[in-house]
This record gives structure tokens, sequence and C-alpha cells, in this order.
């Protein structure tokens, strides 16, 4: 039996923890509060700020894990290098977990050094300086803090009146102590997808059938799968995916995102970790779903295949307002469907937009993939989260 400290305990850990305990393996899920989806279903649990190296060195310390799964992005992981050096196991790799957690580091490594499509980038560390990004890369164009997600201080610039607003609003979204942010062109694309990338200790990389989403407010709403897509946009999309796990290293499931134009495919960026637009493979659409894989590529069990069983689509469950005492309101109407399901992750607090569950539908490999994800939206409206 392995131990594993989860680091982050949210519905993508809890998933996981699941996964990790019907194998047996030992959890210790770590988040900044208690009661945490991740902590409910592991063997035991502490809540430090994972931002402190020193809060992430005792634990670390104190549970000598056989691997360090992060589940989220806000983490010390400067100190991950270390870990390594003194013979520990981070997943997928220390490198992983660092660059992505920085959209320079990530951005510059995919398109300077390996070469990807990528939109037009610049980089400005004040609204002056924004100003003569927005001039070079022209608009509309997208910023971004370089430490944010989920949305998190992004806009559109659609007009120079947008530039000091988005300035402002970049500095309030921003997570880490810096102030920079990366002014992306604006890619008009057609559509988006998630490509689930699984790099194993030994064996060959595998890649799941794609996943198409739409975001709005700077989460997912729906997701689905497979997405439709040409053979020659899904092969680019598996090539950069290659390229970018095979520099960042190590053994686990990436979440990569690109977006499909009219001039191809874009890499936009990834997590090395279950991705949520991926818990539409809760929907038992593939032989394994997402978090089994993260966990079989972790321990070093061997995945010989990932197959499409069925096409499938989730639709998010959002709470409707603040609660200390949050409950589902019309849950019924989602159980009572045919070729549906559901998971509440057990949030102990909600506000406004906060994801609080999901709902899966599902199809035969001949159904309409636009049909079942319909079916998942219009079911996932019909719950309300209030006290
Ligand atoms: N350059 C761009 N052109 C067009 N749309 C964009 C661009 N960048 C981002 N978007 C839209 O905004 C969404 C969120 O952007 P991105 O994934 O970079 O941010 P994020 O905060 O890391 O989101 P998350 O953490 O939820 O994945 C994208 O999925 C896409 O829909
Ligand atoms: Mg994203």
């Amino acid at each position: 039996m392995a131990t594993i400290l989860l680091l982050g305990a949210g519905e993508l850990g809890k998933e996981f923890v699941i996964a990790a305990q019907r194998l047996s393996q030992k959890v210790i899920a770590i988040d900044s509060y208690e009661n945490a989806p991740a902590m409910q279903v592991a063997h035991e649990w502490e809540v430090i700020n994972m931002l402190d190296g020193d809060a992430l060195d005792a634990v670390v310390k104190k549970y000598n894990p056989d691997y360090i799964v992060p589940e989220i992005e806000a983490i010390r992981t400067e100190r991950f290098y270390e870990y390594e050096k003194q013979g520990y196991t981070v997943v997928p790799s220390a490198k992983a977990a660092n660059y992505t957690m920085n959209r320079k580091a990530i951005r510059d490594l995919a398109s300077k050094e390996l070469g990807l499509k990528t939109a037009h980038y610049r980089y400005a560390t004040s609204a002056t300086e924004l100003k003569k990004a927005v001039e070079e890369i022209g608009m509309p164009c997208v910023v971004k803090p370089l430490m944010s997600s989920s949305g998190k201080g992004q806009s559109t610039i659609k007009s120079q009146a947008d530039i000091e607003k988005a300035w402002n609003y970049s500095q309030e979204g921003s997570r880490g102590d810096v102030a920079e942010v990366i002014v992306e062109s604006f890619v008009n694309f057609n559509y988006e997808i998630t490509l689930l990338t699984v790099t194993q200790r030994e064996g060959e990389t595998l890649f799941c059938p794609p996943i198409g989403h739409r975001q709005e407010r700077g989460d997912y709403q729906e997701s689905w799968q497979p997405a439709t897509m040409k053979t020659n946009h899904l092969e680019a999309a598996k090539d950069m995916a290659a390229k970018v796990t095979e520099a960042l290293g190590g053994a686990g499931i990436w979440g990569i995102e690109f977006f499909v134009g009219n001039e191809g495919v874009y890499f936009s960026e990834l997590s090395p970790r279950p991705h949520d637009t991926g818990m539409v493979t809760l929907a038992n659409t593939q032989n394994f779903n997402e978090f089994e894989l993260h966990l079989r590529a972790v321990i070093g069990l061997p995945i010989p295949e990932i197959t499409l069983e069925r096409k499938g689509a989730s639709a998010v469950i959002l709470a409707n307002d603040f609660s200390e005492n949050p409950n589902f309101y019309g849950i019924e109407k989602v159980a009572a469907a045919p070729k549906s399901d559901f998971r509440l992750f057990g949030k102990p607090t909600s506000r406004p937009y906060r994801r609080m569950g999901v709902v899966v539908t599902y199809g035969n490999l001949d159904k309409d993939i636009s049909e079942i994800t319909e079916r998942a939206k219009n079911l996932a409206c019909k719950v309300k989260v209030l006290s």
C-alpha cells in the first residue's frame, strides 16, 4: 500500500481518493479549510496554507509519502524541486507543477522552446507596458494575470478605453506575488477542447478521446466526449501534447487545452492533473475514468489502452447563493431521468456560482453528442443550491 499526500482536496481530488481507496492506497488530503470534499473520503486530512513553504515541508516530513500529488495550482511549488532531491516522487514532476502555476513559464516553454502554435503574446508589468503590448498584439486581446485560474482577473480588451480597466482587474484577480500579466491575441476559435493525456512511468503516452467544452465566467459549464474534430486537427493536438508532457516529465494524467480555428490548432494551457472538463468521464465514457487513469499512472500500474465505451456529457451544478448549510433542491428530477447520473461534492459552504455538483448523461456510440449534452444542461438547470 502506497501513501499518497494529496495537495488540494476539492471535487477532483475526491474522485481521485475514491479511485485510490478502491485499490487500497492510503491518502492524506490537504486543503486550506476543514471538511473539504476529498477529506471526507481520505484516511487522514490536514488544514494548512499550501503557499506557506514551511507548512508544506512539515506535512511532507510528517507523512513521508510515496507520492506527492498536487490537485491545485496554488502551492509553493518551488519546494517540489527540493522534495525530488530528497527522493520523493512529485506527480507528475516538480517541473510540471512549478511551470504550470505560472503562465509565463509554460507559455515560453510551449512557444519558444518547443515551437508549438499559440496565440501571439506579450507580457506587461504596468498599465503603461500593457498599453504598449496591446499596440503590438492588436485588439481584441485577452489579459490574464500570470498566476491565476478559473478566469480570475481575466478580461478582453476591445478598445483603448478597456486597457486601464483590464490592468486594474488583473491586479485584483492575481493570486501570486507577481503583478505581471500576459496579453494574448484573441483567438477566434470555432471550438475548444481538452485532450486528456496519460504519461506512464513505463509504457507509451496515451490519449483520451477529445473533450469539448463551453466556458462562461472563467469556468466550464458543459463538457462532452467525444468532441467531433478533423483527424488532422486531433493529430496536431496529440503531437503538441506529447511534446509538452515529454518536456515537463513524469507520469500522470494531464488536461491539455487547445483552441481549434480556421488557421488550425492552438496550444492554450495545461494542468498536470485531472481536468474539470474531464468529469465527463464519470459518465463511464471510457474503460477508465480520468481519476482511475491518474491513479494507475501515479502508482505505476500499466494502462494497456484507453477505449471509448459510450458517448457522454457533463454539466455543472452551481450554487445560487451564499450559504453555511447548502441544500440541493430538485435533485430528484435528475435522479428520475434515464441515462443520467450526478455527483454532489459535499462542499460545506456555498457562494454564488460555486461549483457544488455535476450532472452526467450518456448514450450509445451511435447517439448524437449534442442531444446528450443538451440533456445534461437541462437537468443541471433543474437543481437549485440554497440554504
Ligand atoms: N487568447 C484567447 N482567445 C480567445 N479565448 C480565450 C483566449 N484565452 C482564453 N480564452 C477563453 O477563456 C477561457 C479561460 O482561459 P484560460 O484557460 O487561459 O484561463 P484559466 O483561468 O487558466 O482557466 P481554467 O483554470 O479554468 O482552465 C478559455 O478556455 C477560452 O474559452
Ligand atoms: Mg483553462
